[in-house]
């Protein structure tokens, strides 16, 4: 049996009442029913919500100059993972400005040949379709090539309730079909970084 994968799931929405806690909710508990271990960076709770908008991404930081300990440990945390899954409301047909934030702050190298997976919702019918597809580019700049799939949930108030539970039988098995393949990058690109290490 494989080593549990570390995911880091991010979520960039703060609005009171945000729907997209409910979705986060649901993908952490889905990630860890197949065994993963889960790290929640939520751009509305401590301690990501420290992150203003961007004065000072990491890779400015001068040799010997403090980056808070907070941060230093967040990014040690993206350093750590196998895999990271977006999720992501549509804000103005666009990915919501608190991902991006959250995610400027560390450098690209950190991402880099791993996999990503990409949720989005809204209360729509087309359920955040169209920041999902942004957020494919902004992804592969990272380096973390986001998978194939890309869950979309329409109508997510109906669909997740606020504890994140399920309320509609497609949920499920959405969530699996997109945490299979990520599963299977992530397994696929860990063993070959341990086996050759990465470009320099
Ligand atoms: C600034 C703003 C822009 C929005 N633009 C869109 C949009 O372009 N398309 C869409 O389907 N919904 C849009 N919505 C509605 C959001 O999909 C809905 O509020 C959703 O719940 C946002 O995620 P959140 O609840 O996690 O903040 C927008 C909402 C806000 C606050």
């Amino acid at each position: 049996m494989a080593k549990p994968l570390k995911v880091v799931l991010f979520l960039g929405t703060c609005r009171e009442g945000r729907l997209g806690l409910r979705v986060a909710n649901f993908m952490i508990n889905e990630l860890k029913k197949t065994g993963h271990e889960v790290e929640f960076f939520d751009a509305a709770s401590k301690p990501f919500n420290q992150f203003p908008i961007l004065e000072k991404a990491m890779f400015f930081y001068k040799e010997g100059e403090k980056v808070p300990e907070w941060m230093a440990e967040a990014k040690q945390k993206v350093v750590d993972a196998d895999a990271y899954l977006m999720v992501s409301g549509e804000y103005n047909h666009s990915i919501p400005p608190g991902l991006t934030n959250m995610i400027d702050h560390f450098p690209t190298s950190i991402f880099g040949y791993k996999p990503s997976g990409i949720v989005c919702y809204s209360p729509g019918i087309y359920g955040g379709m169209r920041a999902a597809i942004q957020l494919r580019a902004f992804l592969g700049e990272m380096g973390c090539l986001p998978v194939s799939n890309i869950f979309g949930i329409p109508k997510v108030h109906q669909a997740i309730d606020g504890d994140g539970k399920p309320l509609d039988s497609h949920m499920e098995s959405g969530a699996k079909k997109l945490i299979d393949q990520l599963d299977w990058h992530a397994h696929a690109m860990r063993n070959h970084r341990e086996k050759v290490g990465t470009p320099k």
